[in-house]
């Protein structure tokens, strides 16, 4: 990770957001790790990175894409790289890139996941806010 802080980040620079291990909770009826817990999981990762870009409260508006690569096992270290595509008046577009580091091989890193998620700043009243100017 480079050493830029949040309002030097530009799109193209990736920063890991959220690192999270999937446990049996995360499991759907037949024992598998339930889809939605995944897209929740990358829902946050964004999140993070586009409320640092507006400084405040945002809202998800857009899922323009929602790849499952590969299966995510229990026991997964899990590991969402956030990284910034556009740039609107009000909205963020953020990819997000999804790792899996596997318990049986931890030497193995599968790519899972890919999304495109945009965002919105929102005001107290949750509408449109326009993004603060970018250095
Ligand atoms: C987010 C929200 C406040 C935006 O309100 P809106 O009236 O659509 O606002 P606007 O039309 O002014 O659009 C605002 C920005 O969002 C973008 N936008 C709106 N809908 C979009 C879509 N489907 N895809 C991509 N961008 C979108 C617009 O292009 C605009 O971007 P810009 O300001 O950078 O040019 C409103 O759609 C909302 O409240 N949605 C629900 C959000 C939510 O609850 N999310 C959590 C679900 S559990």
């Amino acid at each position: 990770m480079n050493a830029h802080t949040t309002e030097e980040r530009n799109p193209g620079e990736r920063q890991l957001t959220v690192r999270v291990l999937a446990m049996p909770a995360d499991t759907n009826p037949t024992g598998d790790i339930f889809g939605g817990w995944l897209m929740s999981q990358v829902d946050i990762a964004g999140a993070i990175l586009a409320v640092q870009v507006a400084r405040g409260r945002v809202a998800t508006v857009a899922v323009h894409e929602f790849q499952f690569i590969k299966p995510v096992l229990v026991g997964d270290l899990v590991s969402c790289y956030s990284e910034l595509e556009h740039v609107g008046n009000t909205s963020i577009r953020v990819k997000v890139d999804v790792y899996a580091e596997r318990e049986i091989d931890p030497r193995t890193l599968d790519q899972v996941a890919r999304a495109s998620i945009t965002y919105v700043s929102v005001d107290e009243n949750a509408r449109p806010r326009p993004l603060p100017p970018r250095p």
